[in-house]
């Protein structure tokens, strides 16, 4: 039977523009969907847009048009940013589709069902821009005296009928789940961080709303409307097919992992897993939380005006550069920042010189020296079988950290075998073997391509588009590609295209 796995991003707000936020999440989240589909697992990838509630009814007042229209536009570039992103999603759900209405009112009528959901009134601060409300002692006192969120967000006191989930009741299971399993929530010390702030006592959550109307009606009493949480959480059950058992996608819960930004943690880790509690369903194996990106030293923010739109980039660099620098740079789950500086590096180090130069000199000696075709296998010696074993080690090790969402490592890992490659191939120089021992030139320039097939089917993943030029130009075929085929060697003799650089170095337009 196949395995399955099901991974998602955040359903991201339509108030703004996509930006390098969004696109990170989803680009991580694209490795790791590439990744299982290459070991052989049937993967369901799912993305999509968060378009309820209070700030996208304002943002479209403000650009003078209907909530519904804005959310069409801003899906759209959405989309429209995944497609030159290479991101490879199975499923994009918006929160404004029946069937997500349709999944969101069945779990709030099987939690009402279930006795967690009563009508209360509700009074606190509330953060419009977070969509969040405070308690007393988290607010920020500034030097002018106003009273802020956490965040920086105003506040303000709002007091409104609204129902509640019982929250509060689910402090011990929750507990229990952490302490059972210990994977649920990563990286650690964010773990420890939930831990603490479930330990500190949970209040019941306010999870409808009277005072703006964009969003689900609350089943059976259409006054109110969903608070965006609920609903936006509740896209996760909606695109499998919630609550229909027969849906052909419902084989795909509970998702093998929720990828989210540190921000939005506590949503994922705290209030969904009780509310699923509370529905009975089975929860998510895994909810990881990654870190945030500075530009240029600084927070990204409108009213900075740096907010940076991944799809420059990509027009500056290309598309895997941005791809691999986001992979790359920032340890998967810490913090990290972006200017041109460190891209150019990452590129021209790492791309040109390690691997580029790798792949060309391997391919153009090929060329040049081997008639155009793929040697024989010749019979290894012990650096030969040194280097093939540590390539070939390659899917599995990564497999591992790819399960833990070690994404920087495992980019590590490939680069451990390249710097071996370079090494090996500076050693046996096998331009200096054309004249004095032809048939071990050949043998090292099979073990070369050999290693470099390795190399290119684990890095498809992070840069697709390369990685499908460099297996092209190694004579891999389309269905020779997945980890599985990597125990099949290539046939001698098969033609090669001729080579083509895959990595340029980056020259500064000035310098140029
Ligand atoms: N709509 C909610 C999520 C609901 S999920 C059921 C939301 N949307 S969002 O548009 O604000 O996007 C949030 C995602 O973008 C988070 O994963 C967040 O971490 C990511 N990022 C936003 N800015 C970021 C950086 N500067 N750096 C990295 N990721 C950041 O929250």
């Amino acid at each position: 039977m196949t395995r399955r796995y099901y991974v998602t991003t955040p359903i991201y707000y339509v108030n703004g523009a996509p930006h390098i936020g969004h696109a990170y999440t989803s680009v991580a989240a694209d490795v790791i969907a590439r990744f299982k589909r290459l070991a052989g697992f049937d993967v369901f990838f799912l993305t999509g847009t968060d378009e309820h509630g209070q700030k996208v009814e304002q943002a479209a007042q403000a650009a003078g048009v209907a909530p519904i229209e804005l959310a069409n536009r801003v899906a759209a570039d959405f989309r429209d940013m995944y497609d030159r992103m290479a991101i490879s999603y199975d499923d994009f759900i918006r929160t404004t589709e029946p069937r997500h209405a349709a999944g969101a009112s069945a779990l709030w009528k099987k939690l009402k069902e279930n006795g967690h959901i009563y009508l209360g009134a509700y009074e606190g601060w509330y953060a419009l821009r977070d969509e969040c409300f405070y308690q007393e002692e988290e607010l920020v006192t500034g030097p002018d005296g106003t009273r802020t969120a956490p965040t920086g967000a105003p506040v303000e006191w709002v007091k409104e009928p609204s129902y509640f989930f019982s929250l509060s009741k689910f402090q011990d299971r929750l507990l229990e789940l952490y302490e059972t399993h210990p994977g649920f929530v990563e990286p650690s010390s964010r773990r420890n961080e939930v831990i603490s702030f479930v330990r500190g006592g949970l209040r019941d959550l306010s999870i409808s709303r009277t005072s703006f109307n964009w969003g689900i009606p609350v089943p059976g009493d259409p006054k109110h409307v969903m608070y965006v949480w609920v609903d936006a959480l509740a896209n996760y059950l909606s695109a499998v097919g919630y609550p229909d058992g027969d849906a052909p996608r419902w084989d795909f819960w509970p998702p093998n992992l929720h990828l989210v930004g540190k921000d939005i943690l506590r949503f994922h880790a705290i209030y969904w897993p009780a509310l699923l509690m509370g529905a009975g369903l089975p929860l998510p194996e895994r909810v990881f939380s990654h870190g945030w990106w500075t530009i240029a030293g600084q927070k990204m923010s409108k009213s900075l005006g740096n907010v940076l739109d991944p799809r420059d980039l990509v027009a500056e660099f290309g598309l895997d550069p941005v791809r691999f620098f986001l992979m790359r740079e920032m340890p998967f789950g810490g913090d990290s920042d972006i200017n041109r500086r460190a891209i150019i590096t990452r590129m021209n180090v790492e791309l040109a010189n390690d691997l580029g130069n790798l792949a060309q000199r391997t391919l153009s000696q090929i060329a040049r020296n081997c008639g155009g075709v793929l040697p024989e296998r010749g019979t290894p010696t012990a650096e030969d079988t040194a280097l093939l074993a540590q390539a070939s080690l390659l899917p599995d090790i990564m497999h591992g950290q790819i399960d833990r969402q070690a994404l920087t490592d495992a980019l590590e890992e490939v680069w451990k075998v390249i710097r071996a490659s370079n090494a090996y191939i500076d050693h046996q120089a096998p331009w200096a073997l054309k004249k004095t021992d032809p048939q071990r030139m050949a043998d090292v320039l099979r073990v070369l391509a050999d290693v470099l097939r390795t190399i290119a089917t684990v890095l498809q993943p992070y840069m697709p588009g390369s990685m499908d030029a460099m297996l092209t130009q190694l004579g891999v075929e389309e269905a020779e590609r997945t980890f599985a085929a990597l125990d099949t060697p290539l046939p001698a003799g098969r033609a090669l295209p001729a080579p083509k650089g895959v990595f340029p170095r980056f020259v500064e337009p000035e310098a140029q």
